[in-house]
Formats: C-alpha cells, structure tokens, sequence
C-alpha cells in the first residue's frame, strides 16, 4: 500500500481527534484484571489496537464492537499467561500485559517486545518495579517470564519516568497486598487516563499526573465502562498539517492542556493559536520561524512530535536545533526528508535544521509510524506528488488519516502497490 500526496494545497477546515492510541493499548491492557465486560468507548480505528485485540483473543478473551468507536472486553476466569510470540512481537505495547497477567494469575510470559525501531527500548524499569512487588522475573527464550503467588507494596524509584513501567507496575501494584510508592512516575495523560480507569474499576490511586503515584492494593476489582481521551499527537499532526501548508486547521474533541508545549511551540514558530473549551486551532499566514526544541516527557515537548516539527521547520525561515532527549535513535525521518530537498544534518543527539525554501516530491518510505506522518506533512507542501511506502507503520496510529486530512482540503490517495504490479498497471488501483 501507498499514499499519493499531492504537494501545494492550503488545508482549511475542522477536524475531530480520535480517541487516544497510548489510551487505548494501556487501557486495553488493564482490563486483564478483571473479569467480566469492559467497555472502552472513543477506541481509535487504527491497526495497534487490531494487534493488541488479536493477542489478548489468542489469551482466550472475546473482544467485539459494539458500537462506531466502542469495543466490549470479555475476560472469563480461564485466560492464558502467555502472549502470542507473532502478534506480540509487532507491538511494543504487548508489555504492558505483564503487570496486569501477573497481578491476577500469578504467572506472565511476553515476548521481548517489538514496535517502533526508535532505539534499543530495554525493559529494565518494568523489571525493577515487578521484582520489587515480589516477583521472580526472568529472561527465559526470548521471553520475560515473571511469577509471583501474590505481590507485596513496595517504594519503587524509577532512574527515568518511563511510560510503560510506570502503567506496567502501577497496574500489578492494584492487587498487591498493602501500600506501593513509586516515584518518579511518568506524567503523561494517558498514564492519568490509565489511573482513572482502574480507579472507576475500585482501585485505590492517587497521585497520577505527579511525579509520585500511591496505589493501596485491593483484593479484587470490578469490570466498568470507560471512554478513552483525545488523542493528542494525532491532534498536533492535524494542526502542524496546517502550520506547514499555511493554512488554517481547527481540530475539534481535544483536551486543549494536553497540547501546551505543543502549542507553545506553535506559537514561536509564528502560528496563531485559538484555544477553545474542547478545540484549538492553528492559523499561519506568515513565513515559518525557526526555533530550537528538546524532546522530554511530559509535560515537555513529546518525543512522538519530533520527526513532524522537524518536517514543518524544515521550511522555516532560518535554522532550528532539535534535540531528542527521549529516545536514542529517533532520526529516521531524516534521511527521507533529505531526498525530499530539506537541509538537515545529524549531530549527536541532535538535528540541525537548515531551512529551505520548498521540498521536492520524489518516493519515500515511512519506516516507523512518525516519520509516516513527517513524511505526510512534507508531501503536502513538497511541488508535485509524492509517494509514501510503508503506509502499515502509518496506520498503525492514525484512525483513517487520508479522509481526515481530505476533509480539510487535502488531496491524498491510497494505491494498493502489490495489485498495481500484479495487474501490470502503471498507475496502480486506487483504493481510497
Ligand atoms: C510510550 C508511548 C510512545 C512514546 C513513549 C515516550 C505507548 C504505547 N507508547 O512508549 O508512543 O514515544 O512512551 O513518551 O504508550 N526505558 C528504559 N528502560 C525501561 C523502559 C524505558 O531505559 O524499562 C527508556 C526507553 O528506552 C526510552 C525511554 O525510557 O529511551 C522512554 O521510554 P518509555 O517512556 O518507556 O516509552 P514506552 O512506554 O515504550
């Protein structure tokens, strides 16, 4: 599959953001220690959460719609420890299941997980934090299997405030028996909105959102129905979509504070920023300027924002620094961008973004899901059409991101490359 850009339109219009992908693989998650029918609603149409519904059914859960955005977990009594070795290791996410498998059943076995090639993306943390609860946790085949008859309280300080060890040990630590601490916690909503769904299901958390979380485990807990928060990196993308295109982008069903450093961001790059109860919206009517950022956790700049703001400046008016702080090897994007025209060099952990005037279409491949949306951004402004292989890795976290971005009067198709060669077509067989 590929996308066809078509460089040079100014986007304008409202779009809506779709339910949060971190939200929803946590969330999904989570709902492993209960039995009983979880209902997640505002779950995004995107392939992540395909994958995460394929392996926890290959457990021996039942997932079906029920609803447009709705999805219902039914979790029996009988559900496998063990995560299935080809689904789990295309999903970084599939981690996040060792937690809450362990609290219930006493017994977890993942496959050392897969994902995003963005650096070497070790498991030390959720470790640390699973053996301090009590469990005995192993590497075993290409497996981290962790066993645990029952987990204890613990104070857990964490040397980085990682996402998925925070969710992870946050999640075991529901069912623990007695008081854990864990400091230096990750902040991010989506670790908020993970909090506030065990919560709704009688778990007893407080602190989430600050750099300490307290959990008091509690014996068993209750299967609830949870609508997911917006998802805000798919909502930045929307908005840089019309930054870069000097457009004028509102995207509605947003939690605006989410957005902060991304709008502040905007907003030094010379874009005017309206913010609403429930949508912002981005206009830029000048040259683009450039700016230096660092990637951080939240409330910071986000890493999954990088590979676009460096798409968007590189067609400012001057130079900008980006630094990613995050993770290791999140450049990917660079050398794409580079065929496309823009002036980038690679210094350490930082790019150096030299301005250019225009990009150039040419053939390009998404090689993990945010250089996809860089490349996007990049195609829309770069003189004629551009074409993005690797349009898995976009779909992974984008719920439908053509018609959206169309709606805004973009123009970008879909073409199933592997029936356009198959049919000896040379202009392939459009499928959106
Ligand atoms: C989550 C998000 C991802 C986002 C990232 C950072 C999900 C499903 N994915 O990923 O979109 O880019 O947060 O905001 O929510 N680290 C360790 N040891 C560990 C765990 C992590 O050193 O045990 C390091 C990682 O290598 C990385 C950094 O910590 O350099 C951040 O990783 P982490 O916050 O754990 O990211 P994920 O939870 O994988």
């Amino acid at each position: 599959m590929e996308l066809i850009v078509a460089g040079g339109r100014r986007l304008v219009g409202s779009v809506p953001a779709s339910g949060s992908k971190n939200a929803a693989l946590a969330i999904m998650a989570g709902s492993m220690l209960v039995e009983g029918d979880t209902i997640i609603e505002n779950m995004p149409g995107i392939r992540d959460v395909s994958v995460m519904s394929s392996i926890l059914q290959e457990m021996g859960v039942s997932i079906r719609p029920v609803g447009p955005q709705a999805m219902r977990i039914r979790t029996h009594r009988f559900i496998h420890h063990e995560a299935p070795y080809e689904l789990s290791k295309k999903l970084r996410a599939s981690s996040l299941l060792l937690g809450p498998l362990l609290a219930r059943k006493g017994r977890a076995s993942i496959p050392l997980p897969g994902g995003d090639n963005i650096g070497s993306r070790p498991m030390d943390l959720h470790v640390k934090g699973l053996r301090a609860l009590g469990a005995d946790v192993q590497v075993e085949h290409g497996y981290i299997v962790a066993r645990a008859p029952r987990l204890e309280g613990a104070r857990i300080y964490l040397d980085f405030p990682s996402v998925g060890a925070t969710e992870n040990i946050m999640m075991a630590a529901c069912l623990a028996d007695g008081t854990s601490i864990i400091e230096n916690v990750a902040k991010e909503p989506e670790v908020v909105d993970l909090a506030n769904f065990l919560t709704l299901m009688g778990a007893n958390i407080r602190g989430a959102g600050t750099d300490v979380i307290r959990v008091d485990g509690v014996d068993s807990l209750t299967a609830t129905a949870y609508s997911l928060i917006p998802d805000r990196i798919e909502a930045a993308t929307l908005l840089a979509a019309g930054i870069i295109t000097h457009g004028r982008v509102r995207v509605t069903n947003v939690i605006p504070t989410h957005l902060e450093s991304v709008l502040s961001k905007f907003s030094e790059m010379g874009a005017s920023i309206t913010v609403g109860d429930d949508y912002v919206e981005a206009t830029m009517d000048r040259p683009i300027q450039p700016c230096d950022t660092k990637t951080l956790p939240y409330p910071g700049f986000p890493t999954d924002m990088q590979p676009q703001l460096s798409a968007v400046l590189s067609i400012a008016a001057g130079v900008s620094v980006i630094t990613e702080s995050v993770f290791e090897n999140r450049f990917l994007h660079v050398d794409e961008l580079k065929r496309m025209g823009a002036n980038i060099r690679l210094e350490g952990r930082s790019i150096i973004v030299e301005g250019v005037p225009g990009l150039t279409s040419t053939r390009v491949q998404a090689n993990d899901l945010r250089t996809g949306a860089a490349l996007i951004l990049a195609g829309l402004v770069a003189e004629g059409e551009t074409v993005i292989s690797g349009v898995e890795h976009i779909d992974r976290g984008y719920d439908d991101i053509c018609s959206k971005l169309n709606s805004i009067e973009a123009s970008i198709k879909r073409r199933d490359s592997t029936k356009c060669a198959a049919a000896g077509e040379e202009n392939g067989t459009w499928v959106n």
